[in-house]
């Protein structure tokens, strides 16, 4: 099969949502339709579940599922499908929007009871600052839930994105009848919880009401009202649009119930984009040039601590991978070989000899690899658009066993060329922070240090309210804030400005003080 046919054919796109909301229910349902599973419980949630006896056994748990699930890959219908996995837990979160770098497309999954949850927002707020195209699927419809209009304005106002919902429940909950699918006019009938069968859809237009009324029953007429609402109110479909991110189908359904999956999972397939262009810091890069180049956007460090290996996962994004070939390295300036790449199909891992732009391949690393290195055929480029965030909890690490100073700087090192943290080192007193988005990862790195590295680390706290990157143009401005704000001012490990506000206070202060400078809260820039 040539290049273009094989890129064309492809869909690699992540599932997101706030914890609960089903996403892996739906993500199991997806893999049973692709008969990457067969049975169902298959994937294992990863997530930390709440109320966990320890949080360590739940991390290390979680860490051990995470590499069986993290790229689950089938074929359907003559198209590879590739779902990127996401951690399910808040503290995780960088790590989700890293993974987002490597999806060309996400669904997200709102729990119809529920509505759009503060995670869902997050995330969406990323995607939306990569203009990644958005499908959205309210899921639960076997529950009580809200309003669907509700929904859709709360939405559109929480997640600020146009939807254009593209089927329409007949009841909900104990009175959910079916979902009407607006784009091909097809009645999905709802056989009840006890009965999980996939009857075919009846074809049926809304002008046969009574037709209509014989599968619907007495809400036929509240839903015919409902739906020539939809219709009047939110905008037709349009491929075009969607694909730049400028307007979102919005499905219903019950991802436990199976019912409406099948419905979504082909539709993804007609409109998602296909694998694109991605942006270096030197060119744009077209997947159909014959050349290989991919970026790694994730490490997953091995379980086993007498192994200190790791796998780099690397997003293809033009020509074809092939096992065994030397690429270019680009940071480091080396060749390498890698005679082991292996793909993901949902639980089973194997090693493959070729690779296509949108798949992801797994690379066992010794250490030679930080998120955000380029491979390619000899070409220097530099993927961009892998950000970091702005930390947003901050603590002192110190070492807690003079002897093992060595293990620890390589521990944290390493670590932070994972991403489960950013460094900082605080220009005013030498001392190191260890900057992160969610409370648990601290626990992680202490975790880590001690089984992976032998090393002991002891952390001390430091009142901040956040960190950002500042830079400017107006060299003078620069230099005086730096001045001033010298008891405030970090490097990251790349040797850039960060200012540590104190409070939001301070912050807003400096803002309006310094015109002149740009206070940068990702990494990109
Ligand atoms: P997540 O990955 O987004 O965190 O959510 P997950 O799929 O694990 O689903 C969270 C809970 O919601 C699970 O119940 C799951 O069974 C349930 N769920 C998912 N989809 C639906 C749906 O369409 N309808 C209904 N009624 N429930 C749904 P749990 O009791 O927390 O876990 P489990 O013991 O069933 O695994």
């Amino acid at each position: 099969m040539s290049l273009s046919k094989e890129i064309q054919r492809r869909r690699t796109f992540a599932i997101i949502s706030h914890p609960d909301a089903g996403k892996t229910t739906l993500t199991e349902k997806l893999l049973l339709f692709g008969g990457a599973i067969h049975v169902a419980g298959a994937v294992k949630s990863n997530k930390i579940k709440k109320g966990a006896t320890s949080d360590f056994m739940e991390i290390e748990r979680q860490r051990g599922i995470s590499v069986a699930t993290s790229v689950m890959g089938f074929e359907y219908q003559g198209m590879k499908v590739n779902i990127l996995d996401t951690p399910g837990h808040q503290d995780f979160a960088e790590d989700t929007f890293r993974t987002l770098t490597a999806a060309d497309s996400v669904i997200v999954v709102i729990d119809v009871a529920k509505g759009v949850e503060a995670q869902t927002e997050k995330l969406v707020s990323v995607c939306r600052l990569r203009d990644i195209p958005i499908m959205v699927f309210i899921n639960k419809l076997d529950r009580e839930g809200k309003d669907p209009f509700e929904l859709l304005d709360e939405i559109e106002q929480k997640l600020d994105i146009k939807v254009s919902p593209l089927s329409w429940p007949i009841g909900m909950g104990r009175n959910l009848k079916g979902v009407y699918s607006i784009y091909d006019k097809k009645l999905n009938l709802y056989t009840g919880a006890d009965k999980q069968i996939v009857e075919e859809p009846l074809q049926l237009t809304t002008a046969d009401r009574d037709e209509f009324a014989r599968y619907a029953g007495k809400e036929v007429d509240s839903f015919l009202e409902e739906l020539e609402m939809v219709q009047e109110v939110y905008p037709d479909f349009d491929t075009h649009a969607y694909r730049e991110a400028k307007i979102s189908p919005v499905f219903f359904g019950s991802a436990l119930y199976n019912f409406g999956v099948k419905e979504l999972l082909e539709y993804f397939l007609k409109i998602a984009p296909a694998p694109g262009k991605n942006t270096t810091e030197t060119r744009i890069v077209e997947p159909t040039e014959p050349a290989f180049t991919g970026f790694v956007f994730k490490i997953h460090a091995n379980m086993d601590p007498n192994h200190r290996n790791r796998i780099a996962f690397v997003r293809i994004c033009s020509g074809k991978f092939e096992r065994g070939k030397n690429y270019l390295h680009v940071r480091l300036g080396k060749q390498f070989k890698f005679s082991n790449p292996t793909a993901f199909m949902a639980e089973k891992k194997s090693v493959i000899d070729e690779a296509f732009p949108g798949d992801i391949v797994g690379i066992p690393d010794t250490g030679n690899f930080v998120i955000g290195d380029t491979l390619s055929e000899g070409e220097k480029l530099k993927f961009t658009g892998i950000p970091s965030f702005a930390p947003e909890l901050f603590r002192y690490i110190e070492n807690a066993d003079p002897l093992k100073s060595k293990q620890l700087a390589k521990g944290v090192d390493q670590l932070m060329d994972e991403g489960v943290a950013q460094l900082l080192i605080h220009q005013f007193n030498g001392r190191k922070i260890i900057g992160t988005v969610g409370a648990l990862q601290y626990e992680v790195i202490e975790h880590r240090l001690r089984h992976e590295y032998n090393a002991s680390c002891r952390y001390e706290p430091v009142q901040l309210y956040k960190a950002c990157w500042i830079k400017s143009s107006d060299k003078a401005q620069l230099d005086d804030f730096k001045k001033r704000k010298y008891q405030y001012m970090a490097k990251d490990k790349h040797g850039r400005d960060v200012y540590l506000a104190e409070s939001p206070h301070a912050l807003h202060m400096s803002i309006e003080r310094f015109p002149a400078l740009e206070f940068l809260f990702t990494s990109e820039f």
